[in-house]
């Protein structure tokens, strides 16, 4: 069911609380990838462009203890959305009470305010992750209207997505959710053929979901990653030192049963002698792999493999590293297969699932190659997998 959007809203004067996923990474306080706000600016920026005032909060990390609320505080986004948005952002060190209702009420059509992270609200058993009814009202109760820009949450049925919208009368979502539902969720309703599935990883138990939706859906499954082992070690091969699921082999046999034709795995691997960035590389046939090396890539053959049905695709989507990409000696497999994705960019449309792979294409330089790079880690898997979503599902149907 198409979902309302922000287009669909009169914003001029009205109070508009905006869930977007802040949940950034920081080293030392600082933010090491803030692709998430980057990508929630435009609808912030139209939402002030129409003179609505806009009310932003997001979770940020897991808030166990009062020794988290240090580091997790949201101010050191607020300093980034102020120098993105060039203009001042007010931010209230508060989740709720009198300083937060009085600041919300003295912003004028166009300002901007952001309030701190939704996550110390479950200091006190839980309120955000659990959805407390009284903490959704609570926030619902702070503004006019509900924009759910925050995709990378939509698996979570929390207070500060799905309790607002429960207790507003319009939810509609943001540029960046109905982008990630176009893509995403679009794809998977009518995709254009050949569908090619591409799923890396190190474990199998991490996508089983995964692989059964996409082996119904898409023409084929390219696998590789870590987790290839366990489908290597369920076709009767040694596999050395390399990473096996020992209790997911059986499964692991019958994925390939039920994807027979479809599942794609290659024949060759690049291993190592230990799983460390300096470790001697090797060239290896799968029916060769030497008891003492692990694998650590796919090998040039299954690049080459990989690339022929990426070629000839008019639909690629993609979840999860295809090798240990952090290490620039077993990063080939992972480039490789995204620049052939990048390369088809004209004439397909390439969905690269959030995580680890959306980190990579962004570490090799080819964030613009793709036709959408999820904003999702767990979201865009259980989006992937056919779950539905209680952050999408709460938004208005059109
Ligand atoms: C994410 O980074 O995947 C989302 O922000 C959700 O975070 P969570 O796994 O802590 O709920």
């Amino acid at each position: 069911m198409p979902k309302q959007t922000i287009r669909d809203l009169e914003l001029k004067g009205k109070k508009v609380l905006i869930r977007v996923d802040f949940n950034v990474p920081l080293k030392d306080g600082v933010i090491t990838d803030e692709n998430r706000i980057v990508e929630a600016l435009p609808t912030i920026q139209y939402i002030l462009e129409k003179g609505g005032r806009a009310i932003v909060f997001s979770h940020l990390g897991r808030v166990k203890d009062e020794s988290d609320k240090a580091k997790n505080s949201l101010s050191v986004v607020a300093k980034r959305l102020e120098e993105h948005l060039n203009q001042p952002v007010v931010f209230i060190p508060e989740t709720r009470g009198k300083a937060l209702e009085d600041a919300i009420n003295k912003l004028n059509d166009g300002e901007v305010l952001m309030f701190e992270n939704t996550r110390f609200e479950d200091l006190d058993g839980k309120k955000e992750s659990k959805n407390d009814p009284e903490l959704g009202r609570y926030w619902a109760s702070l503004g006019d209207v509900f924009v759910n820009d925050a995709f990378g949450t939509a698996h979570r049925d929390a207070a500060s997505n799905v309790g607002i919208a429960s207790n507003i009368e319009h939810t509609v979502a943001g540029f960046l959710l109905e982008k990630e539902i176009k893509f995403i969720g679009g794809t998977l309703e009518s995709p254009e053929r050949p569908f090619v599935a591409i799923l890396g990883g190190a474990k199998v138990s991490d996508k089983i979901e995964v692989i059964k939706n996409l082996l119904n859906i898409s023409d084929y499954v390219l696998i590789g990653g870590g987790m290839i082992f366990t489908f290597y070690k369920a076709m009767g091969l040694e596999i050395g030192k390399s990473l096996l699921e020992a209790d997911k082999v059986d499964l692991a046999k019958e994925l390939l049963e039920l994807g027979k034709g479809k599942i794609i795995l290659g024949d060759d691997v690049i291993t190592g002698k230990a799983f460390d960035a300096d470790t001697e590389k090797n060239v290896r046939s799968i029916e060769d792999i030497p008891s003492d090396e692990l694998g650590m890539d796919i090998g040039p053959r299954s690049i080459q493999l990989f690339e022929k049905y990426i070629q000839s695709a008019k639909t690629v989507v993609w979840n999860g590293p295809l090798g240990v990409f952090e290490f620039p000696r077993f990063a080939e497999g992972t480039r490789s297969i995204a620049q052939a994705i990048a390369d088809i960019k004209d004439k397909a449309t390439t969905i690269i699932g959030g995580g680890d792979s959306a980190a990579a294409v962004i570490q090799f330089g080819l964030k613009d190659g793709f036709s959408h790079i999820s904003t999702g880690g767990g979201a865009s898997l259980e989006y992937l997998e056919g779950k539905i979503l209680p952050g999408i599902e709460c938004v208005d149907d059109k």
